[in-house]
């Protein structure tokens, strides 16, 4: 088969379309002929800097057929469409995967548009609702609102009926963020985010903020009403994470954390994905596409994905 494969971490230019071998089907997987790939946060950080043996099939997410299914595997059958998780291998034109980790695809939804859903939605229902636990009576903070994960955490929040603050920077990504259920938009470039959700709130503070860039996780917490929560959920930002908690702790404040990779095989978090997946079908909640490419083009696409500032996913397809 054909993989888009990088030997050592590096620029998006480490990545190489090339003939590997073809993945095998253990006892407990699928066998999936990839038809869309969704190029996560993680892919690019994974490329970027974590050492791999050689020729290592980097990506998350793929959406896809099944060819294939292993001995133990009931729930699956050849021809099934399926979106899948995992933590490496979707860049790549078959992909080995548990069937515990896929999800089948509803009638109605592009393929791109299933692989990109179970990360931002899967994590964002997580943040929102299972652990911020957010009521229609409160505001919510949602940091890099325009980038997968915010976009996601956006219309959930909307379809709750909170007050949704959302942070990005860019005038066009803002006005997309308001078309999408933004109650009020911050430019992080422009407007100091703290003294903002303080003016909106009313000097209140916001009830829950989700924060998937790490360096503006001080900013969250200060944002914050007393007994307001945080979800601490990536690092876009990059770097360290330093934060004084003396604060928060004096306010009742709740920090709570969000990883994904060890939560989606557990029965509870698949069903959110299922019902998101028909909610999407039913064109409820919109899956943002920035731009498509082809497999081949890969470091093309890691490269926009990572330099262009897209508004949603940059997707790809064998
Ligand atoms: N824990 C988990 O299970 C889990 C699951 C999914 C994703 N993640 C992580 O969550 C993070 C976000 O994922 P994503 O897929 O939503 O990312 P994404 O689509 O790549 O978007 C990242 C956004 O962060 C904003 N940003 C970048 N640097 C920033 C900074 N210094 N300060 C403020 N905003 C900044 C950018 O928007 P603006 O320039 O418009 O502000 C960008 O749109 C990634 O680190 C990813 O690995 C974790």
């Amino acid at each position: 088969m054909k993989a888009a494969v990088y030997d050592s971490p590096g620029p998006p230019t480490v990545l190489r379309y090339v003939d590997v071998p073809d993945p095998s089907c253990g006892p407990d997987d699928v066998l999936i002929a990839v038809e869309a790939i969704s190029i996560e946060g993680g892919d690019l950080i994974n490329r970027r800097s974590t050492p791999q043996q050689s020729r290592w099939i980097v990506g998350y997410a793929g959406a896809g057929t099944v060819v294939s299914v292993g001995e133990n595997v009931r729930d699956r059958k050849v021809g099934d469409k399926v979106t899948a998780f995992d933590m490496h291998g979707s860049h790549a034109e078959l992909w080995s995967v548990p069937a515990s980790r896929t999800w089948l695809v509803p009638d109605g939804l592009e393929m791109a548009q299933a692989a990109a859903l179970p990360i931002s939605f899967g994590t964002a229902y997580h943040c929102v609702i299972t652990k911020g636990g957010l009521r229609e009576a409160e505001t919510v903070l949602i940091q890099a609102a325009a980038g997968g994960v915010g976009l996601a955490a956006i219309q959930l929040a909307r379809d709750i009926g909170a007050t949704v603050i959302a942070v990005a920077s860019g005038r066009e990504r803002l006005a997309r963020l308001v078309d999408l259920g933004a109650s009020h938009v911050i430019d992080r470039r422009e407007k100091d985010v703290i003294e903002e959700v303080l003016r909106l709130t009313g000097g209140e503070g916001a009830n829950l903020a989700i924060d998937p860039v790490g360096s503006t996780l001080q900013a969250s917490l200060s944002a914050l009403a007393p007994e307001g929560r945080v979800v601490f959920v990536g690092n876009a930002g990059g770097g360290g994470l330093n934060v004084d908690l003396w604060q928060p702790m004096q306010s009742n404040q709740t920090l709570h954390g969000v990883f994904m990779g060890s939560l989606f095989e557990r029965p509870a978090v698949r069903r959110t994905v299922d019902d998101l997946l028909k909610v999407a079908a039913e064109k409820r909640i919109e899956i943002v596409i920035d731009r498509i490419f082809s497999l081949q083009d890969a470091s093309l696409a890691h490269e926009h994905a990572e330099t262009a500032k897209p508004l949603g996913r940059v997707a790809m397809v064998t």
